[in-house]
Order: structure tokens, then C-alpha cells, then sequence
């Protein structure tokens, strides 16, 4: 550890992340900053061109309101979130975004993102919601932006962070290191924005053998977010609403196009379409249930029915919605042929788009997408709160769009702060408040940029830092390569060792514990007390031997505290579901003691970690869709 130098960085704010949250806090943040005078950093533990979970490209976005041109009303969009979640949602922070999500996407259109068009000139839909784009460099683009408003001298890239930095209740900045040099980083700020993403890799994925590492969610992202605002004391919500996917199988492809675009079925073996089969089951879960679009929850559970009873495999009926879009042309044969074309084209593009694995397996199995059927699947549980999941920090919402109601609960003097004064989240990093995807992750980045930089303005005392905690975290940081050096050679294997666990076995513990006990892939998405009881008790016993994680080198090094952070991911997991006594989202998991809805629960389940003990609260649910 002798030879890791100590750097130091002052910022006024320091924007943690290079994806779509942070990209947008950086553009916003430049501009509020230049204006008052003040310095913004941002780090990331990537190369911001392709980190975070855009870095492959996509193929659509999701968030596209269409405000202006009156395509929809904010109250539309509200009613779609709320029902979506089965009715566990803040309003208040689904409005905000909502209301300035199109001004991104205007903004990517303008820096040089091609959305697609129609003969009129307007865009192109792949649902209500959702626009196609030929988004292969969709992350380059608005990470230019963000890198153009910075400066290249603003900016940390390959510089993982690890811990908050606190002084007693306060965050003063952050710490962590290069992933390349022998640096240690100290970054001192009036304000930090947390934008780390969501997590991936905490349960056991489907993938293993050849495939392992294979998952929907890209491996960048580890559950940091969560761990950050946790270790600094900040209240966090819905920790129990994973998202599950549906996926083409084994490579991740994207199923939205075909769904919503492409109009397809999916059917089981014996060639049932479990949404017409299964409708009846969708009144057990109302009024949800009775909504359209059915909940994405509730979609998957139809599905799950019917595996569950042996009715797979499930398939995508690629086959004959290329054929049912083609027909309409079938009088013609020049234009039937031509319009085949462009569908299988368009087909391809979607995955070479944003999954360039699925193109490559569907290449390898020789599939045509207009003959034949593809597999799809439900994937293993993932925490990703800007997409159909919820989980991340509680954060204040907008000042006017509070109601009498909601003011005292929701708001506490600047958008997107957690409880934690100073501390901002944005993206996957703040919870309740789905649906906001690639687009209104960017804008919600900008919205708390705004709010963070007026924090700055308002307190302006410089951060006061402690240099014996810095120190103290330092030896904790970098323990683990001291503790390979030390007794690397011992054993014959140096995986296998009395003295230390390497991260990958670490993180195959983890995923087998959550797996089994609370609720994964192979436990078909069903747990219980009992189970979670198990579950937390093996945790125990993981979380002992995290303090003996070893690194080789660097990159090793990242990949210890990763795991650390999805533990605590997984750790705010199982003690929520374990908080909330009924099932809300059959599809995602299904507690088997506590089978139904119960109305008592219409409310957020939320919890903070203080002084090492876990402190469970229910917050109530409060709506504003009927005031604005
Ligand atoms: P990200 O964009 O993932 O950024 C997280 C950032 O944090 C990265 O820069 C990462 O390097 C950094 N980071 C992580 N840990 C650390 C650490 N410890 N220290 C420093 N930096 C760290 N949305 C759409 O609109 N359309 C789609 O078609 C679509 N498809 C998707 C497909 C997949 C497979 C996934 C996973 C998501 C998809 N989304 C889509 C959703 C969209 O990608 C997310 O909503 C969005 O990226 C969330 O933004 P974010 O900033 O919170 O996280
Ligand atoms: S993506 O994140 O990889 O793009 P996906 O392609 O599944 O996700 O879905 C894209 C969008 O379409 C999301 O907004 C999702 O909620 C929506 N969607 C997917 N399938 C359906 C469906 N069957 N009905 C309604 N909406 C759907």
C-alpha cells in the first residue's frame, strides 16, 4: 500500500457516474455552475463514450411524452406509471421528470441522435411511449454533450468509488480509486450527486458455463447507488421491486420492438396464448389487473402460469407477425417482397442496435426471424429503478407540484435531495418513481443538477473533512490487495485459500444465497419468511468473509468492492420483502405465506441504515394525478 499515492480534488459538486443521469446533471450542471461560479467534477468508473447501461447503444426510448405537440397529457402518463407499479408510486417525482423528459430527447435529436421519422416528419413510435432510434451510438452522443459542457479536466474516468465520505452525519465528498494507476481519490464537495446505476449480478443469472457473465442488465453497474446512499445514512424505498424481463433466451434480445412495433403473440408449447388463457387470473390482482397495458408484473406471471405447469418453452412469434405485417401488402407481390425486407432489416436492427449477443446467437443458430420462432424467458431478478423497477433513495420531489397532502411528506426544500442534506440522486439511483428509462434518467439528472447546484449557492461553507476517517478508509479500501500479497502462494490454488475468498467466488455465494432463499431463477421467483429468515442467516456468514475479499491488482480490487456493494443491495432486498407482508408484484417475486394484495400495503416500504442497525418504515402512498 506504500507505493498508493493520494489525490486530492475540491468541487462544489461532484457527480457520481457518466451514464444518462449523470450526462444530464453535467450539461445542467455546467450551466447553473458558470452562472454562480462554481466548479462541477464528475467520475466515473468507466470511459463515459460507453459506460453505464446505454454503452452497447439502444434501439428505442422509452420516455417520450409528446407534451407540446398534445400527444399526451401528463396525467396519461401518471395513470400509466401508477398502474404499472400496482399503484407504488410518487407522483410527484413521476410529473417532474415526465414534464421535461421531451426536452431531452429534443436535445439528443439536435446533438446527432437519429430518431426515426415518417413520411410526415414525425417520429416514429414504437408504443405510446416509446420512439425508435438507430441508437447504436446513442451513449457516445450524449456523453459528448456532457463532456463538451464539463471539460475533459472536470472529468475521472476509470476511477471507482467506494464509500461516501462523511464527517459525522454530513457527506463531504466521496472516496475510491483508479482502476488503472496506484491512486488513491479524495473528492471533497459541498454537494454530491449519486448516479451509479442499479445492479446486476446479485442473484444467480440463467447464464452459466460458456454464457456466465451473460445477463440483460450489461455487468457495469453493481449496486454502488444503493450502497453509497445507504452507508451515508439516507432513507431508501421500494428495495423490494426488482425487475424481471422477459428476453429472448440465453442472449437478452429486447422483446418491446416485437410487442409493441411488430404486433406479436407469444404462445407456450402447445401453441396457447397465455394473456388470452391466463386473462381470468388478471382479475385476482385488480384493479390492476384490469388496466391496459396489463402491468409488466402481471405479463410476466401469466407466463410464469404457465411454466410453472409445464407449458413451455415460451416463443416469440417473430414468424408470423412478419408475415401478418406483410400481408397487408400481399396484392402486390414487388411491394410484399420489399416490405419483407424491410421488416427482417428492421428485425436485425433492433438487437445490432442494443444486443449485439442476441444478433449473434440467433446468427449462430442459423434463425431466420420471418420462419421461424424465437425462445423468450422471464430473466433473473435485477435492481434498476429508472426501467420497471423502483428501487433507490427517497428523494424530495418538486416543490409545486405538492399538493396539501403530499407537501409535508414529499418535499423537503430541494428536487431529487435525499434525506441526507447534500446528497442527490438521480436515474436508477432514486426510487418510487419508474418508467423513466434512458430519456427521463437524463432529465431527471438535470433536474437534480439544477436543484444541487441552488444547495451550492445556498451553502457555501466548505466541506470540512476528517483526515484520520480518510485514513481510516484508505487501509479498508486497498486491505484487499495487501491481503493477497500477503498469503498469496500458501495453497497449491490460488482461489482456494483458509486465509482469503476471491471476489468470484464471493459473488457465486452471494447469487446462490439470494437464488434459493429469496426468490431467484431457480426458486421460480417465490419466497417466504422462512425462506428470507434462512436467507438473511447465511448472509451473516458473507458478510463476515467480506472482510476477507483479496485482489491480485487493480482490477481485482473493483471487483471486491463491487461485490461488497451488491451484497448491500441484496441485503436491503431480502429485509423489504421481508417488511412487506403480502404479495404486490406476482411476476417479480411471489411470497408464498403472504399470497395476495393487501390494502393495508398501498404504501412504501422504506428503510435506512444508521449506526449498523436497519431501521424499516411504511410511508404512506400519496397521489397528485387528480390536481394537475
Ligand atoms: P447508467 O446509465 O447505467 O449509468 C451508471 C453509471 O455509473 C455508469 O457510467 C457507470 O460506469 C457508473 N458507475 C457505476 N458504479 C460506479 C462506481 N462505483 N464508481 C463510479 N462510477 C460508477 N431505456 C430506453 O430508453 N430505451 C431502451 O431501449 C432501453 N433498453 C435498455 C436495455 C438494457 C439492457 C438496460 C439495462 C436498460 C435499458 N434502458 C432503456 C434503460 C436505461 O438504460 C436506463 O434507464 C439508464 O441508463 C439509467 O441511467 P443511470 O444514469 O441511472 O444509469
Ligand atoms: S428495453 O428496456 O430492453 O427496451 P423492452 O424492449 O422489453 O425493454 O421494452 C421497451 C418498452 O416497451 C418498455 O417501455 C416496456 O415497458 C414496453 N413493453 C414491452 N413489452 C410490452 C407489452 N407486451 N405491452 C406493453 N408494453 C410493453
Amino acid at each position: 500500500m506504500a507505493d498508493f499515492q493520494t489525490k486530492e480534488v475540491s468541487t462544489d459538486l461532484l457527480i457520481i457516474g457518466g451514464g444518462m443521469a449523470a450526462c444530464g446533471a453535467a450539461v445542467e450542471a455546467a450551466y447553473w455552475a458558470k452562472k454562480n461560479g462554481l466548479k462541477v467534477t464528475l467520475v466515473d468508473k468507466a470511459a463515459m463514450d460507453r459506460s453505464g447501461a446505454v454503452a452497447m447503444g439502444l434501439s428505442a426510448i422509452n420516455q417520450y411524452v409528446g407534451l407540446k405537440d398534445g400527444e399526451n397529457t401528463l396525467k396519461d402518463y401518471l395513470n400509466y406509471v401508477r398502474n404499472d407499479l400496482m399503484g407504488i408510486t410518487r407522483e410527484d417525482v413521476v410529473a417532474n421528470i415526465a414534464r421535461h423528459v421531451d426536452g431531452s430527447v429534443h436535445l439528443f435529436e439536435k446533438w446527432g441522435l437519429p430518431i426515426w421519422t415518417d413520411d410526415e416528419g414525425k417520429y416514429v413510435h414504437e408504443g405510446r411511449w416509446q420512439l425508435m432510434i438507430n441508437g447504436e451510438s446513442y451513449k457516445v452522443i450524449v456523453a459528448e454533450a456532457a463532456k463538451n459542457a464539463l471539460g475533459t479536466d472536470n472529468i475521472y474516468e476509470r476511477v471507482f468509488i467506494v464509500d461516501p465520505l462523511m464527517n459525522g452525519d454530513k457527506c463531504v465528498g466521496a472516496v475510491g480509486f483508479s482502476v488503472r494507476e496506484n491512486i488513491f481519490y479524495v473528492f471533497k464537495a459541498k454537494a454530491v450527486m449519486v448516479a451509479m446505476g442499479g445492479a446486476v449480478h446479485v442473484f444467480k443469472p440463467r447464464s452459466s458455463g460458456e454464457g456466465l457473465g451473460r445477463a440483460w442488465y450489461p455487468p457495469w453497474n453493481s449496486g454502488s447507488s444503493a450502497y453509497f446512499t445507504l452507508k451515508a445514512g439516507c432513507e431508501m424505498t421500494c428495495q423490494e421491486v426488482r425487475f424481471i424481463p422477459v428476453r429472448f433466451k440465453d442472449a437478452y434480445g429486447p422483446v418491446g420492438a416485437w410487442f409493441l412495433l411488430f404486433k406479436s403473440r407469444a404462445t407456450n408449447g402447445l401453441d396457447e396464448n397465455y394473456m388470452q388463457t391466463r386473462a381470468g387470473e388478471l382479475e385476482n390482482w385488480a384493479p390492476y389487473g384490469k388496466v391496459k397495458p396489463v402491468p409488466a408484473n402481471l405479463r410476466n406471471w401469466l407466463m410464469l402460469l404457465d411454466v410453472m405447469d409445464g407449458k413451455g418453452p415460451i416463443y416469440m412469434r417473430t414468424e408470423e407477425a412478419i408475415q401478418n405485417i406483410a400481408n397487408e401488402f400481399k396484392d402486390d407481390p414487388k411491394a410484399f417482397k420489399k416490405k419483407m425486407k424491410e421488416l427482417e432489416s428492421e428485425a436485425w436492427e433492433d438487437f445490432l442496435d442494443m444486443t449485439i449477443s442476441q444478433a449473434i446467437l440467433w446468427a449462430g443458430m442459423n434463425v431466420a426471424p420471418e420462419e421461424s420462432k424465437s425462445e423468450i424467458a422471464a430473466a433473473e431478478p435485477y435492481f434498476i429503478g429508472s426501467h420497471s423497477g423502483a428501487s433507490g433513495a427517497w428523494v424530495s420531489g418538486p416543490e409545486d407540484l405538492q399538493t396539501a397532502e403530499t407537501k409535508d411528506e414529499y418535499f423537503w426544500g430541494y428536487a431529487n435531495m435525499c434525506t441526507v442534506p447534500g446528497i442527490f440522486a438521480a436515474g436508477d439511483a432514486s426510487g418510487a418513481s419508474s418508467h423513466k428509462f434512458s430519456s427521463g434518467s437524463h432529465a431527471e439528472g438535470r433536474i437534480a443538477a439544477k436543484a444541487a447546484i441552488a444547495y451550492c449557492v445556498d451553502n457555501p461553507a466548505e466541506p470540512k473533512v476528517d483526515y484520520a476517517v480518510v485514513e481510516e478508509l484508505k487501509t479498508r479500501i486497498l486491505a484487499p490487495l495487501d491481503l493477497f500479497e500477503k498469503n498469496k502462494g500458501y495453497s497449491s490454488d490460488n482461489n482456494i485459500h483458509p486465509e482469503y475468498i476471491r471476489p468470484k467466488m464471493f459473488m457465486f455465494r452471494l447469487q446462490k444465497i439470494m437464488d434459493e432463499y429469496a426468490g431467484g431463477v431457480s426458486s421460480q421467483f417465490k419466497t417466504s419468511k422462512p425462506l428470507i429468515e434462512r436467507g438473511m442467516f447465511l448472509m451473516d456468514f458473507l458478510r463476515e468473509d467480506a472482510e476477507k475479499l483479496a485482489a491480485e491488482d487493480l482490477h481485482e480490487l473493483m471487483r471486491c468492492w463491487e461485490n461488497t456493494h451488491r451484497m448491500w443491495q441484496a441485503e436491503a432486498h431480502m429485509r423489504t420483502i421481508l417488511f412487506r407482508e403480502e404479495t404486490r408484484w406476482p411476476g417479480y417475486y411471489f411470497r408464498t405465506d403472504t399470497p395476495g394484495m393487501n390494502a393495508d400495503w398501498l404504501a412504501f416500504a422504506n428503510c435506512t441504515w444508521k449506526n449498523g442497525e436497519w431501521e424499516m418504515k411504511k410511508r404512506p402512498v400519496k397521489y397528485i394525478h387528480e390536481s394537475i
